[in-house]
């Protein structure tokens, strides 16, 4: 082989990662082999026992890699060889790189949804936690990047809490079928030896046997579909990360970040950078560029295994390591991070948030909404002349409005914490219904 093409199609340098879960599906497919016959219990003790030995190189860094083996399945194969001579050349009865791959990709997939399942639950869990502490604070939530209405704080939070909730429910979706064992379709047709693919796919803990040869070795779909269920999670972060990075700003001043995730500037002593979170909201991009990469591998394959799939692993392992990565730095910021009550509560002073709610107390007196929204307007523009909160109105100006306005009945609407207390419907800001909400969490997410 030319130099320049074992350097150009090795995938050594990266799929070395899989060496784990090689190894696992090799011990499940060896003991099969013995079962069925085609390895003796004395072949078969020797290839686990120095698959263990292989593992324990690997483990340390003590294979040497060469590129003229290819990829991690032949450096793992041609060492058992060296060792056992014959017996190690059994092992790839029934078997062909192309199921192998498949398998190894799997369970490592597998293995990693399940790590970023555990991440996503303890990101939720450092939300529900902050709802206690920040129980009393009331947030002016947003539409359009405008003030729009009051809301209670755990409220805010619980909002991450449920997205990261779908996220989960993805994850669980996607893992059924990526939990499918590709073993025993060989190269691409099956096999005449006596094989039992039952077996392999209960040793290697797969809830089910791909049922068709062709198929199975050629696709990557399982991943692609890991992938995007990554660029929701990324794409979650980002959202959240930039609205701490503004909220972090002295414009805002709302919340203040930990000091152990912020960096400080070479030139400008009074700074203090969110750069944890403004790399999460760049590595988004990463995140969804892996998954163009990985659809784009795809398109137009034709079937079963061809070659370009090798080039699956770069991306996928990347999406992954960047999704962990932005996943635990998450964590401690969401446990770190200090709202600033004082700040808040200026801008919850401004902008009139309680507009709405006096808008539906005035439904509640039986006038049309469309009408009272007109209402509420000229209320506002009255305050806004007279530099006023709609609280600090007078008795006089909500009757120059509509003589029916009584200012004091409907005064005891207005402010933030009239207007929170004021919220009926399920899913509200009300703060009964959120702290029953924040306690089902907290049961939902309690350590088993
Ligand atoms: N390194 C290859 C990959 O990742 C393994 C499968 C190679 N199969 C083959 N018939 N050349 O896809």
């Amino acid at each position: 082989m030319d130099q320049a093409l074992a350097k150009f199609s090795e995938s050594i340098s990266f799929d070395h990662r899989l060496y784990r879960h090689d190894i696992r599906g090799s011990i499940a497919h060896a003991t099969m082999l013995c079962r069925q016959g085609m390895l003796t219990e004395e072949e078969l003790r020797k290839i686990i026992d120095e698959l263990r030995v292989i593992e324990g190189k690997l483990d340390r860094k003590e294979l040497p890699f060469r590129i003229e083996l290819e990829d991690i399945h032949m450096h793992i194969e041609q060492s058992l060889i060296d060792t056992l001579g014959d017996t190690g050349r059994k092992l790839h009865t029934a078997r062909s790189r192309n199921d192998q791959v498949a398998t190894d990709l799997r369970l490592w997939v597998r293995d990693a949804l399940d790590q970023v399942d555990g991440l996503l639950e303890a990101l939720q869990r450092a939300f529900v936690e902050r709802c206690d502490h920040d129980a009393e604070i009331i947030l002016p939530a947003y539409t359009h990047m405008q003030r729009a209405q009051p809301v209670l704080a755990p409220h805010y939070w619980l909002a991450y809490v449920e997205k990261l909730e779908r996220d989960r429910s993805r994850i669980a979706d996607c893992r059924r079928r990526v939990n499918v064992c590709p073993l025993g379709g060989a190269a691409v047709a099956g096999t005449s030896l006596p094989i039992d693919r039952a077996l392999t796919a209960e040793l290697l803990e797969f809830e089910k046997v791909a049922a068709n040869s062709i198929d199975i070795s050629s696709d990557r779909d399982f991943a692609i579909e890991s992938v995007f269920v990554l660029s929701m999670i990324a794409i979650h972060l980002s959202g959240w990360a930039e609205e701490w990075i503004l909220w972090s700003t002295t414009e805002f001043g709302f919340i203040k970040l930990p000091q152990a995730y912020c960096t400080g500037s070479s030139i400008m002593p009074q700074k203090v950078n969110p750069d944890t979170l403004e790399l999460t909201r760049g590595k988004t991009g990463r995140v969804v560029g892996a998954l163009q990469t990985l659809m784009m591998l795809m398109k137009g394959l034709p079937l079963a295994y061809n070659r370009d799939m090798q080039e699956d692993k770069p991306p996928l392992f990347d999406a992954f390591d960047t999704v962990q990565a932005c996943l635990q730095l998450a964590i401690p910021i969401v446990q770190g991070s200090q709202l600033q009550p004082a700040a808040i509560k200026l801008r919850l002073d401004q902008g009139y948030l309680d507009a709405t709610a006096l808008m539906e107390a005035i439904m509640q007196m039986g006038m049309p909404q469309r009408t009272a929204h007109h209402k509420v307007g000229a209320l506002v523009a009255l305050a806004k002349s007279k530099a006023v909160t709609l609280g600090e109105l007078t008795d006089e100006d909500f009757s120059s409005v509509e003589p029916s306005f009584v200012g004091g009945t409907l005064r005891a609407r207005l402010g933030v914490e009239g207007a929170v207390a004021s919220y009926q419907s399920l899913g509200s800001s009300r703060p009964e219904l959120v702290r029953a909400q924040v306690a089902a969490w907290k049961q939902k997410l309690a350590r088993s």
